[in-house]
Parts: structure tokens; C-alpha cells; sequence
């Protein structure tokens, strides 16, 4: 005779098979839960108890490797096949025929601008490119080593308190305003952070270049009446922007969906967007390869290097991707750039190093069976560099270009029907029910020692 979990678990499959049936072996009872996008509800799971009381069951997912947060129409990856398209087009389209402001209001507006689209909205960033007089006054309090992805992410901060308007977050024209203002000033922020570094004095924008080729006169212009760019470096780095534009639910579009989520004004939103970028294992992968090319120090160093990573000493960085799990494809438009930047610039030997340290890993069965290939950032660190631009600069610009993925999801985030404020559940694991000691009759050691306990049991 069959029990009753079996017969309600064949009674589903005829029913329904969009469904999934969960049978909770601790009380034998199945619970039927649909099936929508090749997901489950996390809440459904609610409903799965032992005793009346008891809260039920949730998903537990730490980094969200296999939770899906939201529902996107910006950017699609798939990791195995090493794709990416921004809404739809491939992004080596994008990367031959567009140009980053193009990408910016395709992924804002999720359509391609038609000509007076683009002509306007080139316009609008051009002419905002201007930061508040305040603003450098508010950098000069910096230290004059100061980090610049701190400063970015402080000034970008910062602005929001210039435009309390952005604070209504539900108006179209303050979205608009907001939209265009991050994109035009947070190339002069990043730049204004990289002079204040330098000690050299700010350079104004030059409304008459193109996006990227103002950000450069921005970083390196000195003397001279006009600054003009080499075409190549300003393609090349126009490209990067494309690259790094936007790339669905990553760690830093993640908080800035999080921190959104309470309503917050878009630049208080980016700027959590600045933070989460600038640790090493995201946006900082750039400047921590550099810092490990100067490390190895030679091309004679390299086996002794990869030895280490094996023995995990080290890590390769730069190599290796959460979704992409055979080529990274910006990884590979970047490689075609890389050539003219180099051909564009003088001879650098780190340049050399990891040209090589590419090929010896490549070889190398620890790399190719853990599916750890170059990403991105590997070849981004190796431009900048050839750029003479210092590592600290690296995600600074990763941010330039990242802004506009920012904000297309930021604006998907606010008007999903789905929207509420983030609030993750956890798994407690402390103690309960412990009395207050008064501190005369606390026993233990008089010195702190270790670090704080931090790890749950
Ligand atoms: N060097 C050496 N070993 C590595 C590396 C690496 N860079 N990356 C992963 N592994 C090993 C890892 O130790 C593990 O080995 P085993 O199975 O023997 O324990 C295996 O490969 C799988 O790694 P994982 O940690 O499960 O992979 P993950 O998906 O959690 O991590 C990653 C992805 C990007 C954090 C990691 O590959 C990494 O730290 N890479 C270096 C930092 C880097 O370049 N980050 C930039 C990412 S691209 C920019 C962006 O899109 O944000």
C-alpha cells in the first residue's frame, strides 16, 4: 500500500508539471510549489513546518550563488558559453560599432537612441560635466595619499547633497537630472581624485572631446592649449567602458539594488555601488594584477609564482570568474585592443610578464581543470598600465563606465512591481537566554585576546 506522501506526490505530477513537490521526510507531509522562470518562490518554502509555531523553512544561500534577487531585462550572461548582451545585442556588436554613451542610453532607455536621441543625450552629458566649485574644496580635505576610489566613492556620495531633489526617487524628471549628472561627473571626480594624488593641479572638461577622450585630457593634460588624444588610446579605453558598462547582478549592482531599496537618492545608491567595487576580489582585481606583475617582478620569476598559486599561496588574479566558467568574452575584445595600446605606448616590462604569465597558465592543467581563464581585468590592468595610469586608478575608472549599469538597475529595481526593502534572514547561531553578569563578578583574562569571535558555531 502506498503512504500518503507517495500519493500526493503522484497526484501532483499528474495535476500540474510546472510544479515541484517537496516531501519534509521529518513529517512525511509533500507540499506542492510552482514553478515560474525555472525558479521556486523562497517563500513558498514558508509553508513547511514541523509544529504550528515553528517559523518554517527558508533557502540558505550565502553569496547568493544560486539565489535569483530579481527580475532583469538589462543584461543577459550566459557563463558556459562565455555570452553577454546588453538588452539583446551581443556585446562584440556593441563593442565594434557603439560607442559607450550609446551603450549608457541603450541600457537606461533599453532601446538603441534613434539620432536626435543620441545627439540630445550626448548633449546633456557633455554640458554636465561640471562638478560644484564645493566639490573641490570637499577633495582638497583628502590627504595627499589618499586612495582615489575613496574619494570617488565619498564625492559621489557627497552629491547628493547638492541635488536634494534626487530624493524623489519616483520623479521622472529628478531620475532624469540624476542619470545625466552621474555620468557626465563622475569621470571628473575620478579624475579630479587622480590629480589631487598626483599634487598636480585639476583640469577642467573640454566639452569639444568625446567621453573618453575627455577623461584622459582630464588625467593628463598639462601644459598645452588643447590636449589631443591619441585615437587609439581613446578607442581602446571607449571600449573598455563598453566592457565594463554593465554585468547583471555583480556584487557592486547588487548594493546598489540593496541600499536603493530603502528609497534612497541615486547617488547615495551608486556611491554604495563605489564601495562594493572597490574591494579586491571586484573591482580591485585590476590593481591587485598589477600589484602581483610587480611582485613576480620578472619573466624568470613566473614558474616559481605558479607554484605558489598551486601550493595556494598565492592567487592568480585577474584569472578565474564566478559566472564565467570557460572564457570571459570581454576578456577576449579587450585582448584585440590591447595590441594598439601597446603599439600606441612605450615598451613596459610588466607588459611582458604578463603576456607570458598568461600563456605558462593557459598550459597549465591546475588552470584549465579548475576552469580558471584571464578575465577582464587582467587585460584592463595590463592598458592602464601601458597608460602609465597607477593601480590605485584602476577601479576608479571601472566605476566610470559602471555607473551606467548602475542606474538602468537602480531604475528596474524601483519600478518592479516586486520591490520591497531588502531584509535577508539569517540563521542564528549564538546563545539565547544568558544573564547579564555585572561586571564585579565577570571571571576571564585582563588583556583582549585573539580577534573578536566572529565565526558562528
Ligand atoms: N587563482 C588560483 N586559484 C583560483 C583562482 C585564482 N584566481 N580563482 C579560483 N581558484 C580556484 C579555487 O581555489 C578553487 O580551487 P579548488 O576547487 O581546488 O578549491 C577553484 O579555483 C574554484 O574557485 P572558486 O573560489 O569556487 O571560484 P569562485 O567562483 O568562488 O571565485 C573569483 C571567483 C573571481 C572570486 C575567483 O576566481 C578569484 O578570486 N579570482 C581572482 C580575483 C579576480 O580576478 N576577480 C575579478 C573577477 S572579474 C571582475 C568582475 O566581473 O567583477
Amino acid at each position: 500500500m502506498p503512504n500518503e506522501t507517495e500519493v500526493v506526490a503522484e497526484e501532483t505530477v499528474a495535476n500540474s508539471e510546472e510544479t515541484l513537490t517537496v516531501t519534509d521526510n521529518r513529517t512525511g507531509k509533500s507540499y506542492e510549489l510552482p514553478i515560474v522562470d525555472d525558479t521556486i518562490r523562497a517563500m513558498d518554502l514558508r509553508q513547511i513546518k514541523v509544529r504550528e509555531e515553528d517559523f518554517g523553512m527558508m533557502a540558505f544561500d550565502p553569496a547568493f550563488t544560486n539565489t535569483a534577487a530579481c527580475r532583469s531585462s538589462i543584461t543577459y550572461i550566459d557563463g558556459e558559453a562565455g555570452i553577454l548582451e546588453h538588452r539583446g545585442i551581443p556585446i562584440e556588436q556593441l563593442c565594434e560599432h557603439s560607442t559607450f554613451l550609446e551603450v549608457a542610453y541603450l541600457l537606461v532607455y533599453g532601446e538603441l537612441p534613434t539620432r536626435p536621441q543620441l545627439e540630445d543625450w550626448t548633449f546633456d552629458i557633455t554640458t554636465h560635466t561640471f562638478v560644484h566649485e564645493d566639490i573641490k574644496q570637499f577633495l582638497k580635505g583628502f590627504r595627499y595619499d589618499a586612495h582615489p576610489m575613496g574619494m570617488l566613492l565619498a564625492t559621489v556620495g557627497a552629491l547628493s547633497t547638492f541635488y536634494p531633489g534626487s530624493k524623489n526617487t519616483g520623479d521622472q524628471i529628478e531620475r532624469y537630472l540624476a542619470t545625466i549628472r552621474l555620468l557626465a561627473k563622475v569621470p571628473t571626480l575620478a579624475a579630479f581624485s587622480y590629480r589631487h594624488n598626483m599634487g598636480l593641479p585639476y583640469v577642467y572638461p573640454d566639452n569639444d572631446l568625446s567621453y573618453s577622450e575627455n577623461f584622459l585630457s582630464m588625467l593628463f593634460k598639462m601644459t598645452e592649449v588643447k590636449y589631443e588624444p591619441d585615437p587609439r588610446l581613446a578607442r581602446a579605453l571607449d571600449v573598455l567602458f563598453i566592457l565594463h558598462a554593465d554585468h547583471e547582478q555583480n556584487c557592486s549592482t547588487s548594493a546598489v539594488r540593496d541600499v536603493g531599496s530603502s528609497d534612497v537618492d541615486p547617488y547615495s545608491a551608486v556611491a554604495a555601488g563605489v564601495a562594493a567595487l572597490y574591494g579586491p576580489l571586484h573591482g580591485g582585481a585590476n590593481e591587485a594584477v598589477l600589484k602581483m606583475l610587480r611582485r613576480i617582478g620578472s619573466v624568470e620569476e613566473i614558474p616559481a609564482f605558479l607554484e605558489s598559486v598551486k601550493n595556494r599561496e598565492e592567487k592568480l588574479m585577474g584569472f578565474g570568474h564566478r559566472v564565467y566558467k570557460n572564457y570571459d568574452p570581454r576578456a577576449k575584445i579587450i585582448k584585440s585592443h590591447a595590441d594598439g595600446v601597446f603599439e600606441a605606448t612605450e615598451y613596459n616590462p610588466l607588459v611582458e610578464i604578463a603576456t607570458e604569465l598568461e600563456k605558462r597558465a593557459l598550459d597549465d592543467e591546475f588552470f584549465t581543470s579548475r576552469k580558471l581563464y584571464p578575465n577582464v581585468d587582467f587585460y584592463s590592468g595590463i592598458i592602464y598600465e601601458a597608460l602609465k595610469i597607477p593601480p590605485e586608478m584602476f577601479t576608479v575608472i571601472f566605476a566610470i563606465p559602471r555607473t551606467a549599469g548602475w542606474l538602468a538597475q537602480w531604475m528596474e529595481m524601483s519600478d518592479d512591481p516586486d520591490k520591497k526593502i531588502s531584509r535577508p534572514r539569517q540563521i542564528y547561531c549564538g546563545r539565547r537566554n544568558e544573564d547579564y553578569v555585572p561586571l564585579g563578578e565577570r571571571e576571564g583574562p585582563d588583556t583582549i585576546e585573539g580577534p573578536p569571535a566572529t565565526r558562528p558555531s
